[in-house]
């Protein structure tokens, strides 16, 4: 009796044990037993839309960057609603990619026959396939990420960094969310690919002196001083391959954004910058464990959240 109650009192807490670790944590197998098909239906839909259009992949990768920042990785990002994130200053206008999102969701559900894959393991998906689609590294994406229900456009004023800000305040931003400035710089890599609109980096090109003449000379033919907000202009000049040319770029000062420059201007992230530009494996080494810690922040686990059958909207019922 007494050995008997033992094991039950053991077995209990074996299973609650079992139960707290399987909710509470991220697994790259989250979906091989719910539904063996979703990965490979992720994949097809981006890449098609990469193989349409390059810049979607730029897209998809930075959708999922501004999603984790703002409340964690919760899709909340993806919310319409009156109050939306994507209303937030480094959002509006500038975001991109939602139609793919939806494409996506649709067709995940159709080939689990429900609804099993939430929308925020979609854009951690979506943006390592990306990465994958223009020539990057890639990575076992944990897995099991619920969605929120609720979006904070005031969230995302605050937590989103800009491109006018310093190293130390680039920094600090990162360390807000966990992550240090390695991780900064190795995701910073991320501008590898994509395209910025003329009104993010024109004081860089016009007032700045750290920048190279002929090179600000160039970007301002296209990004005249009073007109052309949302001219773009490549991140580096291989805006459709995940290679070293941000980083070369910047050991050049050709940054397109102050921020990006920031990384490496006499400050302690210079060394780093410097390495990445030569060495293709360290970046994507570095770029892809950062991924995956950014891709863990303050994730929904276990009865936390809901899993979404419209990304845009709150499940009406449960
Ligand atoms: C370090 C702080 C960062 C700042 C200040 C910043 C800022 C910006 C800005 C201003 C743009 C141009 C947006 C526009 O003109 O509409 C941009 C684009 C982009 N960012 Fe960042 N970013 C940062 C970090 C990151 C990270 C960590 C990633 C991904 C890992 C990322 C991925 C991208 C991509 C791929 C694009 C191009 C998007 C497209 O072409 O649609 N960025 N970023
Ligand atoms: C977002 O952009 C739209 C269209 O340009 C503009 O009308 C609106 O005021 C902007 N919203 C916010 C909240 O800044």
């Amino acid at each position: 009796m007494g050995s008997h109650r033992f094991s039950l009192l053991a077995s209990f807490l074996l299973l609650s044990l079992a139960t707290t670790a399987f909710s509470s944590t991220l697994s790259p197998y989250y979906y091989h037993k719910i539904c063996p098909q979703a990965l490979s239906t992720i994949k097809r839909v981006v890449e098609d839309a990469v193989r349409q259009e390059h810049r979607m992949g730029a897209s998809l990768l930075r959708l999922h960057f501004h999603d984790c920042f703002v409340q964690g990785c919760d899709a909340s990002i993806l919310l319409d609603t009156i109050d939306s994130e994507k209303t937030a200053g480094p959002n509006n206008n500038s975001i991109r990619g939602f139609e793919i999102i939806d494409r996506i969701k649709s067709e995940v559900d159709k080939a689990c026959g429900r609804p099993v894959v939430s929308c925020a393991d979609i854009l951690a998906i979506a943006a390592r396939d990306s990465v994958v689609a223009l020539g990057g590294p890639t990575w076992n994406v944990q897995l099991g990420r619920r969605d929120s229900t609720t979006t904070s456009k005031t969230k995302a004023e605050k937590d989103l960094p800009t491109p006018f800000m310093d190293l130390p305040a680039l920094i600090e931003n990162f360390k807000n969310k966990g992550l240090d400035a390695k991780d900064l710089v190795a995701l910073s890599g991320g501008h590898s690919i994509g395209f910025a609109q003329c009104f993010t980096f024109r004081k860089h090109i016009y007032e700045e002196s750290n920048i190279n003449p002929t090179f600000a000379r160039d970007r301002q033919s296209r990004c005249p001083k009073n007109d052309g907000n949302s001219n773009l202009a490549p991140l580096d000049p291989t805006a459709a391959i995940f290679d070293t040319k941000y980083f070369s770029n910047l050991v050049k000062k050709k940054g397109l954004l102050h921020s990006d420059q920031e990384l490496y201007n006499g400050g302690e992230t210079d060394q780093l910058v410097k390495s990445y530009s030569t060495d293709v494996w360290s970046f994507w080494n570095d770029f892809a464990k950062s991924m995956i810690k950014m891709g863990n922040i303050k994730p929904l686990t276990g009865k936390k959240g809901q899993i979404r059958s419209n990304c845009r909207r709150v499940n009406q019922c449960f």
